[in-house]
């Protein structure tokens, strides 16, 4: 469910679920995390692209597999995904076509250049789902744009527009057209006729401390919270409530 080869320099991803909106099932989790860690070894990838299949970027975490098989510890897919991807040395590049919710949404915060098409929609539902965050949002979001618009948009879990995105800084470039893909491999083939190393140099500066152990620290920390709220009430309810195609009702469950 996750495709991916190497063209000119450039490892293209592709996240493969289209019709669950490319929901990460435990099983993707554990594939994309094992193609980011080789692709940044091999010497012949200089760029990383991720894109998702079928006009979505990623829906998140698959909801069924969160009831059916609720991480438990700290060495979880998501948790393990996470931390490669906040501690990749090579140029991580992601088009987003359509929704990008959960870890979809986080994963965006740690790559270097994100390009969005029109129709691309944010969601980071987790307090929603009686959840917290991840992927050390909580700690890159208000570094972004602080505390008080960082609580907006994490305590509502209200739907960002591609505009919105840009606007907060983890969207580089708005794209007209359908897709964000085409753009972004210009892009990413503009890097690789670049000197890597002076690439490779210029993340690891622009990362700076991030690269080391505050933002993996931080995934550590909400790791364990999130993986408390995830077997509370709160959530099986939000959860079931999403399969049932319901609202849900949190009075009485904290
Ligand atoms: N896990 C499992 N299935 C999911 C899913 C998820 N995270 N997100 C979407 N799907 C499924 C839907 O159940 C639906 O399946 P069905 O056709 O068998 O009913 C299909 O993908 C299409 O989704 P749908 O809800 O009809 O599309 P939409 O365009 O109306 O809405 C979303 C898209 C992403 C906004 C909506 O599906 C959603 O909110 N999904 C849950 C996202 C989420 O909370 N993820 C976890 C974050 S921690």
């Amino acid at each position: 469910m996750i495709k991916h080869h190497q063209e000119d320099g450039i490892l293209k991803i592709q996240l493969n679920r289209p019709e669950k909106k490319n929901a990460f099932t435990n099983a993707m989790y554990r594939e994309l995390t094992k193609i980011l860690a080789a692709g940044d070894l091999d010497p012949v990838v200089k760029v990383i692209l991720i894109s998702g299949a079928g006009n979505s970027f990623s829906a998140g975490n698959d909801i069924a597999d969160f009831i059916k098989s609720p991480i438990t510890h700290d060495d979880a897919p998501p948790i393990n995904l996470l931390k490669v991807l906040a501690q990749l040395a090579k140029p991580l590049i992601a088009a987003v076509d359509g929704v990008a919710v959960g870890i979809g949404a986080t994963m965006l915060l740690h790559c270097d250049l994100v390009y969005a098409n029109n129709e691309a929609r944010f969601i980071f539902p987790f307090v929603s789902l009686g959840l917290v965050p991840e992927g050390a949002v909580s700690l890159l979001m208000p570094r972004l744009i602080g505390h008080q618009r960082s609580a907006e948009i994490l305590f509502f879990g209200e739907p960002l527009s591609a505009e919105d995105a840009r606007q907060i800084g983890f969207v580089n470039k708005v794209i007209t057209e359908p897709s964000a893909l085409p753009y972004a491999e210009q892009r990413a083939k503009t890097l690789t006729a670049l000197s890597s190393s002076s690439l490779l140099h210029t993340k690891t500066l622009l990362k700076g401390g991030q690269l080391k152990s505050d933002v993996v620290n931080q995934i550590d920390i909400e790791g364990k919270v999130f993986i408390d709220r995830l077997h509370g009430l709160a959530a099986k309810e939000a959860l079931t409530a999403f399969l049932e195609k319901r609202p849900p009702n949190f009075k009485g469950l904290d």
